[in-house]
Parts: structure tokens; C-alpha cells; sequence
């Protein structure tokens, strides 16, 4: 399976790249190819440092949707409909959302659009039929770019195609030590995203750093 990286150079995005362009096809997107290939530099200079096989090409963002089969969505929710506007072929393909609608005022603030949640308004712009899933929503940036740390989450996953949801556990099962939670339907997404304004509020109040969630 070839995963694609919609705003593939970005926080999440390039740690994303680089875990997973060591065990599969990876595919990162840009406005902008140099900042692209940038990222794709990236993965293979650490995984080279490290003797690994890394599989990572650089494109604008139809670049990575046309190329992969799992398109992941890692750009912030305020640009995502001129993002998506942008794009076709999206309703042919599995399109995983990390996306937390959300807000930094005096605590972080989940601020979901009417629709109820990202997850939801992705499906609303998005060709009907198109596989939605909701996942990575709570793993902080800085522990995907921490690429000699294993990732110990649970990673709650929210969609309503079945074999969809099946294709993005799976997925989430082969990185590092995430685990994979069947979290519900698609509309149970704004349950995801809002943990995450919470995990950023208890880091900020309890001197913690990438505050994650694990299921026992
Ligand atoms: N950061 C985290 O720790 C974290 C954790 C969990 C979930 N998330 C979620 O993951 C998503 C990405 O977060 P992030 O922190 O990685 O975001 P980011 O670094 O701020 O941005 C990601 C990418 O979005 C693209 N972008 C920026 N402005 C844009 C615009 N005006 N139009 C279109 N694309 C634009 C950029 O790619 P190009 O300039 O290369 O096009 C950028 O590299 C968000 O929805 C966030 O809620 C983030």
C-alpha cells in the first residue's frame, strides 16, 4: 500500500514520513515541490544514518492523492477547504483525518465546525461514498520527528466503511508500538479530536511534555 501526505512537510506530516517511509511506500505533498523534496531529504538522510531502507517521493498535494492509495490529511483544519477544493480523485481513495478543529485562548478550546466535528465537515465537502476515517488525532508532532523513540499510544479510530477502518488499523498496527482502537462510527470523530485540546491543556498545567493516551 502506497500512503500519501497531504501537507506532508508540516509538523506531523514529516514525522509521519519519516516512520513511515521505512516500512512502506510513502508519498508527501506540498504547495510547494522543493519544500517536498525537502521533506523527502529528510526521511532518507535519518533513515540512512541509521542503515534503513526508506521508500519517500516529493509532489504537490494531486501528486499524492493521484499516487497512493491512503491519503493522510495533515494540515490544520482552517485551511482544509481551500486545501481540498483544490484536489480531485479524493472519493477514490481511504482519507485518514488527524485534524482537531481547535484553539489556544486562555486553555485550549476544542471548537469543532457546525457539522459536529472535522471528521464530519471532511465528509460534508468531500464526494459522497468517500472513506473517511479519524485517526492519529492525539500523537503530538514532536514524537513522530523523534524517530529513535518508540510510539507507545493507543490510537482510537473512528469511521463508517468497515474494511476502511480495517485498512487504517492495520496501518496504524505496523507503526512502531501504536496500538489500534475501533472507536465508532464517523460521527463519534468529535470525541477524538477534542482529547487533544485536552491533552495540550494537562501538558501546559502539569509541566508535561507530548501528553499521549494509552487504553489498558
Ligand atoms: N502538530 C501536532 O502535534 C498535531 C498532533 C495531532 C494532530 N494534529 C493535526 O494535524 C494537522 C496538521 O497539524 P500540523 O501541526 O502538522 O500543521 P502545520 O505544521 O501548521 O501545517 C501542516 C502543513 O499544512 C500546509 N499548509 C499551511 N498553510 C496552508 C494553507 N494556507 N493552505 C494549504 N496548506 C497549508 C503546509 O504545507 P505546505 O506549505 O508544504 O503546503 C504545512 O506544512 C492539524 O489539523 C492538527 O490539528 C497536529
Amino acid at each position: 500500500m502506497r500512503v500519501g501526505i497531504v501537507g506532508g512537510t508540516g509538523e506531523i506530516g514529516e514525522g509521519m514520513a519519516m516512520r513511515l517511509s521505512r516500512i512502506m511506500d510513502v508519498c508527501v505533498g506540498s504547495r510547494d515541490i522543493s519544500k517536498a523534496r525537502e521533506t523527502c531529504d529528510t526521511c532518507l538522510f535519518s533513515a540512512k544514518e541509521e542503515g534503513l531502507d526508506c521508500s519517500v517521493e516529493g509532489g504537490t498535494n494531486q501528486d499524492v492523492v493521484d499516487g497512493s492509495d491512503l491519503v493522510i490529511l495533515a494540515i490544520p483544519f482552517k485551511h482544509v477547504q481551500s486545501t481540498i477544493q483544490g484536489l480531485t480523485g479524493l472519493d477514490e481513495k481511504i482519507v485518514v483525518s488527524p485534524i482537531n478543529p481547535m484553539e489556544r485562548r486562555d486553555c485550549f478550546v476544542y471548537t469543532p465546525p457546525a457539522e459536529g466535528s472535522a471528521a464530519l465537515y471532511l465528509q460534508k465537502i468531500l464526494p459522497e461514498g468517500t472513506r473517511i476515517c479519524t485517526a492519529f488525532n492525539n500523537i503530538a508532532g514532536n514524537r513522530w520527528r523523534d524517530i529513535s523513540s518508540d510510539l507507545t499510544y493507543s490510537v482510537p479510530v473512528c469511521g463508517d466503511d468497515a474494511e476502511a477502518k480495517r485498512i487504517v488499523m492495520d496501518l496504524v498496527d505496523r507503526i512502531s508500538l501504536l496500538k489500534a482502537y475501533d472507536a465508532g462510527p464517523l460521527s463519534c470523530s468529535h470525541i477524538i479530536e477534542s482529547i487533544t485540546p485536552l491533552l495540550l491543556n494537562v501538558a501546559r498545567y502539569n509541566r508535561m511534555k507530548d501528553v499521549g493516551i494509552r487504553f489498558v
